[in-house]
């Protein structure tokens, strides 16, 4: 049944700031081991779907379940260490610590390891995310692209079954996004279920087999990327957006 193969499923999701309903009847399905992109104007209500999904934000209404079990109530904390893990859109490392540490505490605290596990789980996850020359710098002395990849080392670090991406890639060069995409295809080869918002689609679709696009809160499209892409209402919603942006920028 697909209810045992999905490892998130959230069913009618509401959330509301005061009268602005950001949120509206969200159904939201991740598959064991797939990867899913979200895309979608700003304000469309990307962030605060992975912050209902991480446990920041509480809805309105509707439920969520996580491996089967009801997250719906549980902090932020709790549902990293059942394995949901997320990656902010801006970076937000543990400044005055080095990489390295910054790791650590995420080993320990994320997945609850101690000692030597941490320590093994600090390195490994150091060098799939290719930071293992900067294991010894402050967090706050690196650059952005070393930035991104702490930030997504921290959330590996957690032992997550399913990682949240929020424009991960924003503000990289093409070459520098590339070496992103090919840290998240390694991770996602690892069996860990990704969501990935991002708004450099052609990125996005080097990883994602699916990609879901949001506009006002609802998801208008939700299936294979090249139908998605060209769905009507996703170039209304969105494409043509950027498309009118590019021809005028
Ligand atoms: N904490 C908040 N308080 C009030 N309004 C918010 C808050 N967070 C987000 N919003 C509003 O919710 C809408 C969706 O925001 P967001 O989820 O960040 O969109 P996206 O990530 O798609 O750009 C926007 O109109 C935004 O201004
Ligand atoms: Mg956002």
């Amino acid at each position: 049944m697909a209810r045992a193969e999905s490892v998130l499923r959230a069913d009618g999701l509401e959330k509301r700031f005061g009268a602005l309903v950001v949120l509206d009847a969200v159904d939201f399905t991740v598959g064991c081991r797939e990867a899913v992109g979200i895309v979608g104007p700003n304000g469309a209500g990307k962030t605060t779907l992975l912050n209902v999904l991480s446990g920041r934000n509480t809805p309105e209404r509707g439920q969520i379940l996580f491996a089967g079990e009801d997250v719906t109530g549980l902090d932020v904390a709790a549902r990293c260490r059942l394995g949901i893990a997320r990656s902010h859109q801006i970076p937000r490392p543990f400044g005055g610590m080095t990489v390295f540490e910054n790791l650590l505490v995420a080993a320990e605290a994320g997945a609850g390891l101690r000692g030597p596990a941490a320590t093994r789980r600090a390195l490994e996850t150091l060098a799939l995310c290719g930071m293992l020359p900067r294991a010894n710098r402050r967090a706050e002395t690196l650059g952005l692209l070393d930035r991104k990849r702490l930030e997504l080392a921290r959330a590996l670090a957690t032992e997550p079954v399913l990682l949240l991406l929020d424009e991960i890639g924003a503000g990289l060069t093409d070459a520098e996004a590339q070496i992103l995409v090919e840290i998240i295809a390694a991770i996602r080869a690892q069996g860990i279920a990704i969501v990935w918002i991002e708004h450099i689609v052609h990125v996005l679709v080097k990883v994602v087999g699916r990609l879901v696009c949001m506009d006002a809160g609802r998801v208008i499209a939700d299936g294979a990327p090249d139908a998605v892409l060209r769905d009507a209402a996703v170039i209304d919603a969105y494409l043509g957006q950027a498309a009118h942006a590019a021809s005028h920028g």
